[in-house]
C-alpha cells in the first residue's frame, strides 16, 4: 500500500539507460514495482551534444503503458515539434529556457495543447532566466549535471539551486514541482529532496542497478522514505 508519506515525493525513470531492445520488458518491470511515470529524454545533437531517440519511441511506450509520460525536449527550438509530440501520447512537455527565443510562449502553448509545461534550467544559468516564467510551469527541472549522457556523475552545488528554486515558488505563490536530474542516486536525491525537490528522475541508477530494475527502484524509494521519517 503507498502511504500518504510515500507520496511525498515521485520517483521517475528516463528510459535512456534502458536496453531498448527489451524496452517493453524494461517499462513493465518498473509498472510491476509501483511506476507510475517515465521520462523520455529526447535530444537533437545540437541542442545536447547526442543524440537518442524521437517520436516513434514516444509512440511506443504510449502504447505500451498508460503511465504519465514526461517527455524532456533537449531540442532547439522545440515550439516546432509540440504538437507531434502531443499527438505522440506526452502527458508533459519540458523545454530548456536556453533552447528558445520564446519560452513564454512555447511554455503558453504546450498548456493551449493540454499538456503539463516543464521548464529546465542547465547548471551554469541562474534562476533569475525563469523568474517571469515560473507562472506558466507545472514542474521546474533543475538539471544536476550537464544534460547530454546519461551516467554523469551530481554537481554538487545542486541542492543549493533545488533551495533557491523552491524559495522563488513559494515567495510566488506557485506549487510547481520541483524536478531534478542527472547524477540521482539513492545519496543525492536525499540531499535534493531536503532541499525542497520533489520528483526525482533516474537512468543509471535504476536500468544499471547490479542487482536490477528493482532493485534500483527499491534502493531509491528506500533512501526518500527514510529522509521523511
Ligand atoms: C540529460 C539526461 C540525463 C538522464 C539521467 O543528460 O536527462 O540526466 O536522464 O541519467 P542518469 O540518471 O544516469 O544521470
Amino acid at each position: 500500500m503507498i502511504d500518504a508519506m510515500s507520496k511525498r515525493f515521485i520517483l521517475v525513470p528516463s528510459i535512456l539507460s534502458a536496453d531498448f531492445l527489451k524496452l517493453g520488458d524494461a517499462i513493465q518491470e518498473c509498472l510491476d514495482a509501483g511506476i507510475d511515470w517515465f521520462q523520455l529524454d529526447v535530444m537533437d545533437g545540437e541542442y545536447v551534444p547526442n543524440i537518442s531517440f524521437g517520436i516513434p519511441i514516444v509512440e511506443a511506450c504510449r502504447r505500451a503503458t498508460e503511465a504519465y509520460l514526461d517527455v524532456h525536449l533537449m531540442i532547439n527550438e522545440p515550439e516546432r515539434y509540440l504538437a507531434m509530440f502531443a499527438d505522440a501520447g506526452a502527458d508533459s512537455l519540458t523545454i530548456h529556457v536556453e533552447s528558445t527565443r520564446h519560452p513564454h510562449a512555447v511554455l503558453g502553448k504546450i498548456r493551449e495543447l493540454g499538456l503539463s509545461s516543464g521548464l529546465a534550467l542547465n547548471p551554469g544559468t541562474p534562476l533569475s532566466a525563469i523568474e517571469n516564467l515560473m507562472h506558466l510551469a507545472d514542474l521546474i527541472l533543475v538539471m544536476t549535471v550537464n544534460p547530454g549522457f546519461a551516467g554523469q556523475a551530481f554537481i554538487e552545488n545542486s541542492p543549493r539551486k533545488v533551495r533557491q528554486a523552491r524559495t522563488m515558488l513559494d515567495q510566488a505563490g506557485l506549487a510547481a514541482h520541483v524536478q531534478v536530474d542527472g547524477g540521482i542516486t539513492p545519496q543525492t536525491a536525499k540531499s535534493c529532496y531536503e532541499a525542497g525537490a520533489d520528483v526525482f528522475v533516474a537512468a543509471s541508477a535504476i536500468f544499471q542497478h547490479p542487482q536490477g530494475i528493482r532493485a534500483g527502484i527499491k534502493a531509491m524509494r528506500d533512501a526518500l522514505t527514510l529522509r521523511q521519517a
